[in-house]
């Protein structure tokens, strides 16, 4: 019988067994089909469930990504949410999205050398094509975080044309880029370990030592760049992402601004 079109189920015990973390994923939440893992996780972190929770879902119904847009999750992507209670106020804890793409983007490198860049502000490409999203959502009450659930997809199992049509010039997959399937429980392990280890860096050291490596793969610096918000459109050189997270532009007419939401697309010459 041909194999193709076999969808590669997740095994819940490796994704267990394989993890050499202190705390990130020691419990684990599984799920064959969530809503969304961001909820689920939500849901537990409100009734006091442990730092360190994820929770994994091998698809999702209602996946979400920033600016309440809809994230496509199919059988074969890894989608999944951890619990952080971050002894940081709530401006500071928003930016452990930059943490969670940097694990991202250093484990796709180290596991499978792939070209991979960061993009302001979230996402993760290969190949220039975006593989992984990344969504962070925060409960705090006045200067207090009281968690931060870090949502991360990785396009994996599935073939780039599993998404719909529009994506197919800006989205990619892992087995669109290597051209086979990959170890997802590996995946999952290393990507954890390295999101543990960064996080407890980006705490000890300060978000400016995580910031500094994530711009390392943030190619699109000193490139032209178009960025939207919800209403308007800046065309200009994308000149550096600052320690609040903002992304400085240098406008066609030379002045500055500073963007703190949007979405940038590299314009190439
Ligand atoms: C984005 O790029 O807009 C962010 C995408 C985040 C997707 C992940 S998949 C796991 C978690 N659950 C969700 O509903 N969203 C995040």
């Amino acid at each position: 019988m041909s194999n193709l079109g076999v969808i590669l189920r997740l095994n819940i015990k490796k994704l267990q067994d394989g993890l050499r973390t202190q705390f990130l994923g020691r419990n684990i939440v599984f799920s064959h089909a969530a809503t969304s893992t961001n909820d689920i996780a939500r849901e537990l972190a409100n009734k006091g469930a442990d730092e360190g929770t994820v929770v994994v879902s091998e698809t999702q119904t209602s996946g979400r990504g920033r600016l309440s847009r809809t994230w496509m999750s199919p059988f074969g992507g890894l989608w999944f949410s951890a619990i952080l209670r971050p002894r940081l106020k709530p401006s500071d804890a928003s930016k452990l999205t930059f943490a969670a793409a940097l694990a991202v983007a250093k484990t796709l490198r180290g596991l499978y050398y792939l070209e991979v860049s960061t993009k302001w502000p979230n996402d993760v490409l290969v190949s220039g094509k975006k593989t992984c999203g990344v969504l962070a959502e925060m409960s705090a009450s006045g200067e207090r975080t009281s968690y931060v659930v870090l949502g991360i997809g990785v396009n994996a199992n599935f073939e780039a044309k599993a998404l719909p049509e529009e994506l197919w010039e800006k989205a990619t997959s892992l087995k669109t880029e290597l051209g086979r399937n990959i170890n997802v429980e590996r995946l999952f392990n290393t990507l954890l370990e390295n999101l543990e280890s960064i996080y407890l860096q980006s705490l000890k050291r300060g978000f400016l030592s995580v910031l500094e490596e994530w711009k390392t793969f943030a190619t699109f610096l000193r490139t032209q760049v178009k960025v939207t918000d919800e209403n308007e459109e800046w065309i200009g050189v994308a000149l550096d992402v600052n320690v609040d997270g903002s992304l400085s532009l240098e406008l066609q007419d030379g002045t500055l601004k500073r963007i703190f939401v949007g979405d940038v697309s590299v314009l190439t010459e």
